[in-house]
This record gives C-alpha cells, structure tokens and sequence, in this order.
C-alpha cells in the first residue's frame, strides 16, 4: 500500500536521502524543513506519516508533537498523521519524551534501510486502526444523527422534546427495546444549549455494582487496591455537557442512593474522596423496563424514580405508528444502501405491504437488521418480500383455522379465538400480565379474570413439566 510520507528535517542531505529512499520504496513523499512549515502540510496534505526531526529550528520537532496532539483531540484520529520521530544517537530520553506526547515510534541516526522498513510498516498498522477507529465513530455519530419521526404521535413527541431540550430539567425516556430512546436522548443534548459540551453515555446495566461506582463517580489516588493514581469518572469528563443513564432500572440499589444524593444536592464524592465536587451535568435516563412493576418489587427506589421523572417521554413503539414506516424504510435504505452496497435500493409495494403488515416486536431497531439483511441478499437494487425473511401479513394477530366439520356454534368459536388471542398476548409479553393486559388495551384484573375463565396456562409450557423432569 502507498502512503504519503512528510519527512521533516533541517539537514538537507537527510532530506533528500530519505526522499529518494521512501520514492523507492513506493511512497509519495513530501518535504519540509522546519516545524512552522511541517505543522501546514500536515493539516493542508494531510500525510498519512510524518518522519520528524526532534531537532529543528524555531518550533521544535516536540512542540510539532505538542501541537498535534491538540488537533488529535479536536479532529477524528484519521485527520493526524502518525508521527515517527528521528532522533540522534545518544538522546534516547528526547525519543522517549516524544513517544509519551504521542509519537507512536522513533528512529536513531543514522539508521539502516531495513529499521526504516519496519518503522514504516509498525506506523502503517497504527494508521489503519485510526482509520477504523474514526470510521466506528463516524458510523455511531451517523446512525443517531436523524430522527425520522413523521407520524402524529412521534411529531408531538420530538415537539415536546425540542421544547424540553432547552430546559436543565432531567428526562426520563421510556418505550420498548429498539423503539429509539438513544436516538432521542442524542437529539435532546443536540437541541440543547449543552449541544457543544460532551455527551457522555453510561450503560447501568453493563458493570457490576463497583466498577459501574468507578465509572460514574471516578476514585481518588488510592481508593483501592490498583488505583495507583486519581481518575475522573464519567460525571466529571461530562462537565457542562449532558449524561446519558441508559437501561436505568438495572441499576444496582447502593448506586441509586448515591444517585438520588447527586441529583438532589448536584454533588458527589469520587471512590475514596472526602471533598465534595460540584457538578452542573444534565442528565437523561432511560429504560425498557416497566419502573413502576420495578418499584412494587422493591428493586428500584421511589424517590429516585420521582427526581428522573421530572420531565418524562414514551417512545411509541412501532406498531402504534404505521406512518413512520415508509420514511424509516427509506432512511435505512440509503444510510446502509451506501454502506453496505454502493447503490441505493427501493421497496417494491408487495415488499412495503410485508413490512407494513408485521407487528415489529423488536421495533426501529429489528426493521434495521431486516433490512441491512436485505440489503445484503439483494442481487439488484429491488427489494421483494423474500428479501425480508420476515412472514406475510396476517389480517389477524392470531390464525384460526376452520376445518368442515368443525361446529361454528357462534359462542364456542368466539371462545376458542379468545383464548388463542391470549395466549398469543401472553407469549408475546414474555408471560408478564401486566405487559399482556396493556398490549390487549384491557385492566390487568380483568385480563387475570379471564385467563381463570378460559382455563389459559399463565406460564410456559417448559415450565408446566411435573417436578423433576426438567
Ligand atoms: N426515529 C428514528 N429515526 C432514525 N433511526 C432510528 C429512530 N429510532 C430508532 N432508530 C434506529 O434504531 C436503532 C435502535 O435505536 P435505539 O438504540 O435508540 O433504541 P433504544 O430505544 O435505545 O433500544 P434499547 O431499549 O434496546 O436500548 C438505532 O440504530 C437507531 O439509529
Ligand atoms: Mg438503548
């Protein structure tokens, strides 16, 4: 693979002696002899390496260093060159300085062919991972961006959210699994005065209790075995800027004392701290889980549940908003069309009426995969139903079947439809009634009471074995 190389050096011979050298070796090379000037092309030309002297006039090689490390934090990693920095022999603690602002290698005057190959081929596997790494994050950044919201409900939605987002207040997001809560706390700090501050994400349900501590509240020199220096948590490094509580319910219990301690007085100690730090963070959470049930079984604290709830928003899951579905089938489509596949797509109508007709269990997220799927297994730019590899439509949530000789004595078929259509509530609710009784549109007591009535099994049928057979 050819890289652009800047050799920067104020000794000319070098200069042209690593030109020819990298010229040979199939590189495109370009040349500056001072730091000033090395600083300019790197931004303007963008090399993929820079071969630095340490010793120049004026700006010297390790102010270069300096400078660019400011421009790697502002810039994605794949804007700044990776640095390998030519010292003479006898200074290795100026290579070592060097490394620790960021060059990822050093070469010693004056060097051989061969050291010049592997410094080069080492630098070009650091680059690549730059590249990819400013990629996952153009891709993160990407898919958060647009929220496609054209349905009367998602409109009054993202309505009181722009009108929220201006406020400090602390928002709860809630709505099912891949309904987009994230993308809706991304565009609440996007709309809000915070927008240029940090948007810092914490996933409650990822860490054990005390590693999750140590990630929001950080730990003081010391705090624990290992903690060989101070470390800011992720409240600190979002300073100004807006926190992202994501999965809330899953939070462990001592972690939501400590919470509501710091949403109540807006301060918080680190892991081992005795100074109290004052914070002006915004926080959003968010959950799939129905907090109320979480309340009633005494895993999630009531007072904690009331400071979030300040300003609180339901993303209506997919099902209930048919008319987003053909603005996010095309949102997908060209996001992942030009990804994935170079080209753009479009739905045939049969294709569209297969989408329209399933019931999204997995919501935004689960039409995404169908169709980054169908993308894939596309041959041409159409996409048809058997792309989706989802079923057809059914004109009813649940089949029912009527063979001949079957009675269509009007009460027993209605009966039997009525405990399918149960059933298939309670399965699909994951045999939680509260959930069942909510998607039916029916009072949780009533649901039960008619469960009794039709003699429906409210739990899984693995679960049903005589003891001892499992
Ligand atoms: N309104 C929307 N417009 C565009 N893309 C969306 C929208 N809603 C969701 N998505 C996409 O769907 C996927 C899932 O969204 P997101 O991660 O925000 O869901 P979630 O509600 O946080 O789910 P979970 O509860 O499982 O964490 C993401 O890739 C997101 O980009
Ligand atoms: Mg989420």
């Amino acid at each position: 693979m050819q890289i652009r190389v800047l050799v920067v050096d104020d000794d000319q011979d070098i200069l042209h002696a690593l030109q020819k050298r990298l010229i040979w070796m199939g590189h495109e090379v370009l040349t500056a002899e001072d730091g000033e000037q090395a600083l300019k092309l790197a931004i303007e030309e963008q090399p993929d390496l820079m071969l630095l002297d340490i010793e120049l006039p004026g700006l010297s090689g390790l102010d270069v260093l300096k400078r660019l490390a400011e421009r790697r934090s502002n810039v994605p990693p794949q804007y700044t060159p990776e640095v390998v920095v030519i010292t003479a022999f006898g200074t290795i603690d100026r290579a070592v300085e060097a490394i620790r602002l960021g060059a990822c290698d050093f070469l010693t005057k004056p060097f051989e062919p061969d050291h010049l190959a592997a410094v080069i081929e080492k630098a070009r596997g650091q680059m690549a991972l730059a590249r990819q790494i400013g990629l996952l994050q153009a891709e993160v950044e990407g898919r958060y961006e647009q929220v496609i919201g054209h349905s009367p409900r998602m409109v009054e939605l993202l309505d009181t959210a722009r009108r929220a987002a201006g406020a400090s207040a602390t928002v709860l997001l809630l709505g099912e699994t891949g309904t987009g809560k994230e993308v809706m706390a991304r565009a609440l700090h996007r709309w809000s005065p915070r927008a240029l501050k940090p948007f810092v994400v914490v996933n409650c349900a990822a860490l054990p209790e005390s590693l999750l501590e140590n990630e929001l509240f950080g730990h003081e020199k010391g705090a624990y075995t290992g903690a060989g220096k101070r470390e800011p948590g992720k409240i600190e490094s979002a300073e100004d800027g807006t926190v992202f509580l994501d999965e809330i319910g899953d939070m462990p219990a001592g972690l939501q004392t400590r919470l509501l301690r710091l949403l109540q007085d807006q301060e918080f100690y680190r892991v081992g701290g005795t100074q109290p730090i004052r914070t002006n963070v915004r926080f959003i959470a968010a959950t799939n889980r129905d907090l109320k049930e979480a309340i009633h079984d005494g895993r999630f604290r009531e007072d904690l549940f009331y400071r979030l709830n300040v300003i609180s928003l339901t993303v209506p899951p997919l099902r209930k908003r048919p008319d987003d579905l053909p603005a996010l089938v095309e949102h997908f489509l060209r996001l992942h069309g030009a990804s994935i596949a170079h080209r753009t797509f479009t739905v045939s109508p049969d294709a569209l009426d297969v989408l329209q007709g399933y019931h999204w269990p997995g919501n935004v997220r689960e039409l995404e995969n169908v169709l980054v799927r169908a993308i894939t297994l596309c041959p041409d730019d159409r996409i048809e139903p058997e792309h989706l590899g989802i079923t057809a439509p059914r004109r009813l949530p649940v089949d029912v079947a009527f063979s001949e000789d079957e009675t269509l004595n009007y009460h027993a078929v209605m009966e039997g439809y009525s405990r399918k259509v149960l059933e298939e509530a309670l399965r699909r609710a994951g045999w939680n009634q509260t959930k069942a009784a909510e998607m039916l549109g029916l009072q949780r007591t009533y649901l039960t009471r008619l469960l009794r009535q039709r003699g429906v099994p409210t739990r899984p049928p693995s679960m049903d074995l005589p003891n001892g057979d499992a």
